[in-house]
């Protein structure tokens, strides 16, 4: 595997190219996005850039977990070909430009941390620009960014296609985050219980179509903040467009975002 940091060192000689983005620390959620691409494509391309911009200045930048090394060690032997790890510098010489994607990225997400997106969107512009994959791989655990590239993609034109997978868990259920590190071992013992939730939810919804999802939202918050988390959102979702559905209709997703302590966790389950 091959470690780059220079974008003009990015040329392949074969094709499919794959490309998975990436900010590191990885675990099995990414490594299964490298695995899909390394089997899908001819060469497999994965960047470690922990994106300042997608950063609020009060959330966890500097403290985001790094370790290069180990990274490099993890995706080469998920078959990875090439790993980009560029600097701040290289990505950002200037900040004149911003992707900003409306609608998909204002709710939820876009409503709690207001300047996410657009630093997303113009860092995978940005990645996919250097990189020209022919595929292009992303988390579901991340639902939102999944609707944001996809409807930047589309609205922007960009020559790429767009591969989404289901999220990895941890055996209990909890899905697998850079982010779960910082949990206290209590906070952890009732992390599971989001997914729990919201497993019971879509099963819920599956068998009944026509319950009240309000009803449905307002008893899932009661029960979660009498265990310790603080929802900050919770609502049923077409994924397409994050708009909230008000009863069941086929790809629908339940999405959450709650707060344990200091740690943000966010997940969501199909219907
Ligand atoms: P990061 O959080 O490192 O995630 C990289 C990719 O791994 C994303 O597509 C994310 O959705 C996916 N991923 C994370 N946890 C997962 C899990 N448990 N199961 C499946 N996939 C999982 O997302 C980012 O980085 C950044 O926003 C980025 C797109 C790289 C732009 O900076």
């Amino acid at each position: 595997m091959k470690i780059v940091r220079d974008p003009a060192e990015l040329e392949f000689p074969v094709r499919p190219v794959g490309f998975v983005p990436t900010m590191g620390a990885f675990h099995e959620g990414h490594l299964e996005l490298m695995r899909t691409s390394a089997r899908e494509n001819d060469c497999t391309v994965v960047s470690l850039f922990v994106n300042p911009t997608q950063f609020a200045p009060h959330e966890d930048l500097s403290k985001y977990p790094r370790n290069e090394s180990r990274d490099a060690e993890m995706a080469e032997a998920a078959g990875v070909d090439v790993l980009f790890a560029p600097t701040v510098d290289t990505i950002y010489p200037r900040r004149t430009t911003e992707v900003r994607v409306s609608g998909v990225s204002e709710r939820f997400e876009g409503e709690v941390r207001p300047t996410h997106f657009a630093g997303v969107a113009t860092v995978v512009l940005k990645l996919f620009n250097m990189v020209r994959p022919d595929r292009a791989y992303f988390g579901l655990k991340d639902l939102q960014q999944c609707a944001v590239v996809r409807r930047m993609v589309e609205d922007l034109n960009v020559p790429v296609e767009l591969r989404f997978l289901e999220t990895v868990r941890e055996s209990d259920g909890l899905a697998m985050s850079s982010r779960n590190v910082y949990l206290s071992s209590e906070d952890r013992a009732i992390a599971p219980r989001l997914y729990q939730v919201l497993a019971r939810l879509a099963s819920t919804l599956r068998a009944d179509p026509q319950v009240s999802v309000q009803s449905l939202v307002e008893d899932a918050s009661a029960q979660l903040g009498r265990e310790g988390f603080e929802v900050q959102y919770l609502a049923l979702v077409d994924p397409q467009n994050m708009e909230p559905v008000a009863i069941f209709h086929p790809g629908c997703r339940w999405i959450i975002a709650a707060k344990l302590g200091n740690i943000r966790l966010i997940d969501n389950v199909p219907v």
